[in-house]
């Protein structure tokens, strides 16, 4: 339906116009309305928020991110609750000083590269018909041609040429049934963005801890390279987990990037094989590495597990939630 409804946003009394097939947090961040998000596909419940008056359709909002006793409360999940009324919503507005907030957009662009970078990981660069402003850390929704959307991390700096890196998925949609198959150099694309709230505090000055497991490499460069365009004062050490040493990707890169930055080391973290004499998990080789984390920042990103797992190692070394940023993944397939 084209119908359209005022989403008014309490305490701060912002009012925007959401279409009826529109999610709130989608008419929201297209506004430069900032509320607080990270799958924007109902399964983390980060958006979740209050609805005062007027009705809205939940949409697919997991019954683990939103439970029942919360939705008899009035609770919603913004990323896919829809409008059916005018509606008023309490939500969390604030974002950290300094952060700049770039508004959703829709972009065009065209692939100028698809490149195999390790076994079942590709490379994909797109050229946009107008560049993508973002913080480092943020991921683009990429449209499928069946018309669905599947997230990236934005790997590069904010511009007009794009770069993701995808896992390939047994029977995904989105990567068996599309980039691994007949995705070509010159096809057409389109993606939306920017989304989420993982990205890097510049505010921070504390030494950085990054932990990457397998393709949450992605923001980590977008990460490393915003510090090096910004003049990086601080130790940065990222850790990059995977089985073995043919699953490291921008494995030049990485040690181009380290012997040309005296503030960045790398280290790789192989849990089925060695790399500089030793061998572990990314959450192994931090507790080994850091008895004691407390002073650090650490910005996590991989698997719900490796997420988990590296969360515990940072804690057990003294390091508090709030020094700690993480994006899990959720389904791209
Ligand atoms: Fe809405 Fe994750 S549940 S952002």
């Amino acid at each position: 339906s084209d119908e359209t409804y005022t989403v008014t946003i309490e305490p701060i009394g912002a009012e925007i116009k959401c279409r009826a097939d529109q999610t709130v947090l989608d008419a929201c961040l297209r506004e430069g309305v900032w509320l607080p998000h990270a799958c924007t596909h109902g399964t983390c419940g980060t958006c979740k928020a209050q609805v005062l008056e007027g009705e809205l359709d939940l949409g697919d909002a997991s019954p683990y991110a939103l439970l029942e006793s919360e939705r008899d409360e009035g609770a919603a999940l913004l990323c896919v609750a829809k409008p059916r009324s005018d509606v008023t919503i309490e939500g969390e507005v604030d974002v950290d000083d300094g952060v700049e907030i770039h508004p959703v957009r829709d972009y065009a662009g065209r692939v100028v590269e698809l490149a195999e970078v390790s076994a079942g990981v590709r490379r994909l660069r797109v050229a946009l018909t107008s560049p993508i402003p973002f913080n480092p850390g943020q991921y683009v929704l990429l449209r499928t041609p069946d018309g669905e959307t599947r997230p990236y991390s934005l790997a590069g700096l904010p511009g007009d040429t794009i770069e993701l890196h995808v896992k390939r998925s047994a029977d995904g949609l989105a990567t068996d049934g599309w980039i691994f198959k007949d995705l070509a150099v010159g096809d057409d694309v389109s993606v939306s963005g920017p989304y989420g709230q993982f990205f890097l505090r510049p505010a921070r000055d504390e030494p950085v801890l990054l932990l990457a497991g397998g393709t949450g490499l992605a923001p980590m460069k977008a990460i490393l390279q915003s510090l090096a365009s910004t003049g990086c004062s601080r130790q940065v050490v990222l850790y990059h987990g995977v089985p073995t040493v043919d699953d490291l990707y921008e494995h030049e890169w990485l040690e181009r990037f380290a012997a040309s930055h005296q503030w960045f080391s790398y280290r790789p973290a192989l849990s089925r094989d060695s790399f500089d004499g030793r061998t572990g998990r990314v959450p192994v080789l931090v507790a080994e590495d850091y008895p004691r984390a407390a002073g650090h920042v650490a910005y996590l990103c991989g698997s719900p597990e490796f997420v988990a797992d590296s969360m515990k190692a940072l804690m057990k070394a003294r390091l508090f939630p709030r020094d700690i940023y993480r994006e899990d993944f959720f389904d791209s397939a």
